[in-house]
This record gives C-alpha cells, structure tokens and sequence, in this order.
C-alpha cells in the first residue's frame, strides 16, 4: 500500500531524480489531525470576490468570517492565497463569465500549496432563461478545470450550486471547502438547498456530542476511519462488521469507547437485529453511515451468478432493507444516512459490471430518497470514492494499481482519512443543506470525471 513514488518526490535529494526521469511529482497531501475546530480557517490568506450583481457574497462573507479566516478582496502583496471563495451567482451571460478570468488567471500564480477554491454558483435548474441556465453550467467546467490545474499543488476546487434562500446554509460548505479537510475533494458540485428542515445548531464541545452513530465495515480501511472521525466530533459510534473481522473490530470499538457489534449486514434478520439493538440500547440513532462493500471482480462473461448476487446484496439490498427499517423507527429526525458509492458506480469499470450497478444504484438512491425525507429533517448522500490506499485496493494487480493512484490531479491515491473527512461533514449539522447528492472523493480522477 505504501506509495513509493510520495516519498521518492518529497525526499530532498530523491526529488530531483524523479524529476529527472519524467515521472509525476506528487505533493504531500495537507491533512488536519484531531476533531472539532471552531475557526477552521483561522490563519489562512482568504481571498473573497463576486461577479458583479450576485446575491451570495454577503452570505459567502459572514460564512468565511465565522470560521477565521483573514479576509481580502485583492491578495495582499507578498502573500500566497490559503483560499479563494468566488461569489458567481451575477454571471447569467456569456460576457459575465469574464469574471471568472478576472478574478482567478492573477491568482494562478499565487496559490498556496494545497490552498482551497469554492466558487458558489446559481442552479442552472433555478434559472428561468436558457442563457443564464447555460451560464451557470458553464462554472462547474470551469471549476473542473482548475481543479485540474492546481491538483498538482495539492489544492482544491469546488463548487456550490446554491438555491435562492439557502445562501444562509453555505457555512458548513465554507468551513469545509474552505479549510484544509477537503483533501482530496475536488472537481465536486454541493448542491445546497433550504429543502431539508433544519434541527439543532452545532454544539461547541463537539459537534456530534450526544449522538450516535453507526458505521458498517468499521474494522478496517475507509469505515475504521469514518468511525473515528465521527469519534472525534463527539459522536458514540457504532462499530459493524462480519465475525471474521470480531478481532480488529473490537479493538477499535473499545479505542474509540464506542460499541462493537457482530452482523452480517447482508442476511434477512439484519435490519430487524440493528434496530433492536440500537433502539435498546441508546433509543435511537443520529448518524447511519453504509459502508460495508465488497468486490467480486471478473469479466461479465467470467462471471458466476453469485458473484452477482453477492455484490448486488451487500452493496445495495442490505442498505436499502437496513434503511426501510431504521426509518421505520431508529433514526431519529434530523438525522444522517451516507452511502459509500463509488467512482466505478459513476464511469462503469472493467470487470466490475455487479460491482458498478450496486454502486450506481446508490447515486439513484439518494437522489430518490431526499425529498420524502426532507420534512423530518433527514438528509441522505452518497460518497464516491475513487483511489483509496486501503486493504480493497491493496488486492489490485500492480499495472492498474499504479494506474489507479497516478490518473488523477494530484498523481496520488487518497488516504481512508480523506473520505471519512467528507462522510463525516455530511454527517455534521452544518451540512443540513446537502441532500440527495453524491459527492466523489477521487482527487478528481480522470475516470469519471
Ligand atoms: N478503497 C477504495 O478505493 C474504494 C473506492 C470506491 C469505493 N469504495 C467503497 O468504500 C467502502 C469501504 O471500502 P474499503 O476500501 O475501506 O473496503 P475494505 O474491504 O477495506 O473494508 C470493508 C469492510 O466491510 C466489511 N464487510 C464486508 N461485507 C460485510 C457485510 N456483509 N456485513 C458487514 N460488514 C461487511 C468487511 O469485513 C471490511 O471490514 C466500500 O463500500 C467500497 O466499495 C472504496
């Protein structure tokens, strides 16, 4: 699992070897330890600006303010920009989009290493004229395209399509996109809208304080660090995974002072027993995040039926039984479900034809799920990610392994970290504006993108 190549470009004398032999260079990636920080832009150079005749920038403002951050209309001299928010909701023409270049071709060369771009946009689905729609698409390439370009600093770039009257909701967005736990989020569209009802502010003790989550496949890879992450914001979780995992799965509950439970999510009885469990033991839940998956690769015309049927069981029927049943009395209002999908679920891949339906299931799934759970609170997203240094990746031949881990804006593979970062976000209060989305966590893969 350990990329060579990293360290071989951040080593300084090694450096100049791999530059020397033409090989991507791949930065270190900035990541944030520990939980809940009140002001997660606290110290960074902010730069903020708007096209002319939007209705974000005030909202973009107080959101930046709130978390720290030093703000500049125009970059100071002799400083590099942390982080570059762009009110775009004035562009509704072709001519308004030189905003954009105004605002960010000076800029180009005065980013910081792993700085962070959020540029807010209107939907094109709210626009009445088929101008001003086609405009407001023509951000996300745009912001796609700078992802692209700036990748290689290690930084970032998103954007925020936000409904009129949800400006107020751009906080979260802002502390995340914002601050350095967006790593290896980019290229993304949030769409933020004021559909789900909003419940409890954040706590400042920790923002999940008092609540429970669970995380299935906690034992290891992505869901042990989801599970800790949500530890660290507060939350007791919930640790599933199947018992042949028991050994590390414990170890984990009992790291964390969370509880371990044995299950097979993918049996009749499953749903019924985690309700029942969660239910007596803590009354309810806050937080169900799906991450258990598994793989079962082989050409469709290789393929035996239960390869199928395994992939398909696990990855989708078990969440959507466990979801029928937790809604049904377990999750509580105002809740958060995550899905784990997956960049493969998005572009398809060869020789995962089960595990790319199940996976692109999920996108329709959450999708077809937000709005029924909208009036009590609920929201519900999906995460897609793409090259993950885990123990499922670790199984990939070395050829598309190497393949996986280079083609994308920042030449490296993301670390479990990095998704449990944007799992967790979308468990937060401050995300209460996101719902139905799928949001991928690939450093901008060329796959997919
Ligand atoms: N690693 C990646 O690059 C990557 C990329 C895209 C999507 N994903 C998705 O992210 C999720 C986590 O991936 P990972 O790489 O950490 O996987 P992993 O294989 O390292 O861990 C998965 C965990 O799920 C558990 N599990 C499997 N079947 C289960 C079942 N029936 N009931 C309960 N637990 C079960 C396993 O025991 C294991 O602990 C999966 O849904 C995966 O499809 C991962």
């Amino acid at each position: 699992m350990a990329d060579l190549l990293l360290r071989l470009a951040n080593g300084r004398y090694s450096r100049r070897l791999v530059r020397a032999l033409g090989l991507p260079c791949p930065v270190q990636l900035a990541r944030a330890a520990g939980g809940y920080e009140p002001a997660p832009l606290l110290g960074r150079c902010t730069v903020v600006g708007a096209a002319p005749g939007g209705w974000a920038l005030p909202a973009l403002l107080t959101a930046a303010r709130n978390a720290g951050a030093e703000c500049f209309d125009a970059l100071p001299e002799g400083r590099a920009a942390d982080t570059v928010l762009f009110d775009a909701t004035g562009c509704g023409t072709p001519a308004s989009l030189a905003s954009l270049y105004a605002a960010f071709q000076p800029l180009m060369r005065r980013l910081a290493r792993n700085a962070r771009v959020l540029v807010v946009a209107a939907d094109p689905a709210d626009c009445g004229d088929p101008l001003a729609a086609a405009t407001a698409r023509a951000i996300e390439g745009f912001v796609r395209a700078l992802g692209k370009e700036i990748g290689r600093l290690g930084a970032t770039a998103n954007l925020a399509r936000v409904a009129p009257g949800a400006e107020s909701r751009l906080d979260g967005l802002v502390r995340f996109c914002g601050g350095v736990r967006c790593t290896y989020v980019s290229g993304q569209v949030f769409c933020v809208s004021a559909k789900v009802s909003e419940t409890e502010p954040a706590t400042s003790a920790g923002q999940l304080a008092g609540r429970v989550a669970v995380v299935t496949g906690a034992a290891r890879g992505i869901g042990a660090a989801t599970a800790q992450r949500l530890a660290e914001e507060g939350a007791h979780v919930v640790c599933v995974d199947v018992a042949a995992a028991r050994d590390p799965l414990y170890e984990l509950a009992a790291r964390l002072r969370g509880t371990p439970l044995v299950l097979d999510i993918a049996t009749a009885q499953a749903p019924s027993a985690l309700c029942a469990f969660v239910q007596e033991k803590f009354g309810g839940i806050d937080v169900m995040v799906h991450n258990a998956g598994i793989t079962r690769d082989k050409t469709l015309a290789n393929m035996k039926p239960e390869l199928w049927q395994q992939v398909i069981a696990v990855n989708f029927a078990a969440i959507a039984a466990i979801d029928d049943a937790l809604l049904a009395g377990g999750l509580r209002d105002g809740g958060r479900i995550v899905c784990l999908s997956s960049v493969s679920g998005v572009a398809g891949n060869f020789g995962q034809t089960n595990y790319a339906t199940s996976k692109a299931a999920l996108i329709g799934y959450v999708a077809a799920r937000a709005t029924g759970l909208a009036a009590r609170g609920i929201s519900i997203n999906a995460v897609a990610p793409g090259f993950i240094e885990t123990p499922m990746t670790a199984k990939i031949p070395w050829i598309p392994r190497e393949a996986g881990r280079r083609l994308n804006a920042s030449s490296q593979g993301g670390q479990p970290r990095d998704v449990a970062e944007l799992i967790t976000f979308l468990a937060l209060p401050g995300s209460a504006g996101l719902s139905g989305n799928t949001i991928r966590a690939c450093g901008l893969a060329l796959i997919g993108a």
